[in-house]
């Protein structure tokens, strides 16, 4: 029996993402994997039971999951899900490896080799696999686009008969990949942008983008080319400066993040209050806490005369383009290690080895055991 691959509806109904598109199916067909798909569980991305060749369609997860050796999957499956699998199974996507100890245990118990692919190094070699990137790069250029529809002002210059509109000001905080693209869709709109960051070397990044950096001298790089979380004082000096340039902006976005940590709080209310009326704001951090002060993930909260956003799902909101990334990124994970049907784990391998969550009834993660206290 050759290696057999299971895609299940995503037990997150808001979640458009399919982990495995017609393309790289019959990649994996022809490294000799068989595919198994439950019914309606690629809808969410416009493909349909005509649009992939020679794969098995089922009503049940029950009945892909008892066939699966390998699940790919957008969003965590449900525990139910998860004791169902066969020990041994791979399991592989997104799987929030921060969240949830009782989860991790579960996958130790059940034999399962997880990878969630948050877990993946971030090193040359690994980004043609980097789904965090891949998704990040949706998530910046959406909130942008979810910022210019809602901002009662042009984004670029405009000059008409009676005189000439000035373009909007945008405010972007936290330049990792979400915000560089969140930077270079406002540019290609034709505001004024400028950008903030922890991490020193983000300045020569926003520059090359043609946006200004935002300068509040705190300096905060961690490992692993990660920001680190910010001292008291560093957070009062970068409050102190970043106030100002919220308060010129119509449009903020924010972005940033710490690996396994809730969203750092850099906007607070009083700076909110100090925004010009008719400002934006779209807070990309609103699922993992916010970095805005009265952010609400999944609504839209008018705060005197600023309207702020904490939108969800982000990438699903163009889940053609993100699923089509994001099952490259699986494939060009699992791929090297699948051959004639056969899937062997190299465990010398710094990417394999380093994604890998729980293998053979073991947690192996060394920064997931020590956040969890495993
Ligand atoms: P992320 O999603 O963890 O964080 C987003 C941004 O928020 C980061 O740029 C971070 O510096 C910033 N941030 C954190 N705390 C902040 C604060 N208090 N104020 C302002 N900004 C704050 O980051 P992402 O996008 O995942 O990238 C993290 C790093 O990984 C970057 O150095 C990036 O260049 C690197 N990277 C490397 C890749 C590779 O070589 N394969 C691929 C992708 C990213």
């Amino acid at each position: 029996m050759s290696w057999t691959i299971g895609v299940l509806q995503d037990g997150d109904t808001a979640e458009r993402r399919v982990p495995l598109t017609p393309d790289v199916a019959k990649k994996f067909q022809q490294l000799g994997a068989s595919i198994v798909l439950q019914r309606g569980a690629t809808a969410g991305a416009f493909l349909g039971e005509g649009d992939y060749a020679d794969v098995k369609w089922v009503d049940s997860a029950a009945e892909v999951v008892a066939q699966s050796d390998c699940l790919l999957t957008v969003s965590p499956p449900p525990a139910e899900i998860v004791g169902q699998l066969k020990p041994g199974a791979v399991l592989l996507g997104l799987l929030q490896p921060y969240a949830s100890a009782e989860r991790i245990k579960q996958l130790q118990a059940g034999q399962i080799t997880a990878f969630p692919m948050e877990l993946l190094p971030r090193i040359s070699r690994a980004q043609s696999m980097d789904i965090l990137s891949s998704q990040a790069a949706c998530s910046g250029y959406e909130c942008v686009l979810i910022a210019a529809t809602k901002c009662p002002k042009f984004f670029p210059m405009l000059t008409y008969a009676a005189g000439t509109i000035r373009p909007a000001r945008v405010l972007i905080i936290g330049a990792g990949v979400a915000g560089l693209q969140a930077i270079a869709t406002a540019k290609r709109l034709g505001a004024m942008v400028e950008a903030y960051d922890v991490r020193p070397e983000t300045r020569e990044q926003i520059e090359s983008l043609g946006a200004k950096f935002v300068d509040t001298g705190v300096s905060a790089a961690g490992t692993g080319g990660y920001a680190r979380e910010l001292t008291d004082d560093e957070k009062r000096q970068q409050a102190e400066k970043l106030a100002k340039a919220i308060a010129q902006c119509d449009v903020l976005i924010t972005t940033a993040a710490v690996p396994g940590k809730r969203a750092p709080r850099i906007v607070t209310a009083d700076m909110v209050a100090g925004m010009k009326a008719g400002s934006i704001i779209v807070d990309m951090a609103a699922e993992t806490g916010g970095n805005v002060e009265g952010c609400v993930a999944g609504a839209e909260t008018q705060i005197g005369r600023v309207l702020l956003i904490g939108p969800t799902h982000l990438p699903s909101r163009m889940s053609v383009h993100a699923s089509e990334m994001f099952s490259k990124n699986l494939f060009n994970f699992i791929s090297p290690m699948l051959k004639e049907g056969t899937l062997t784990l190299d465990w010398e391998d710094e990417v394999l080895a380093g994604t890998c969550l729980t293998h053979a009834g073991e947690v192996r993660h060394a920064g997931v055991k020590q956040v969890l206290g495993l």
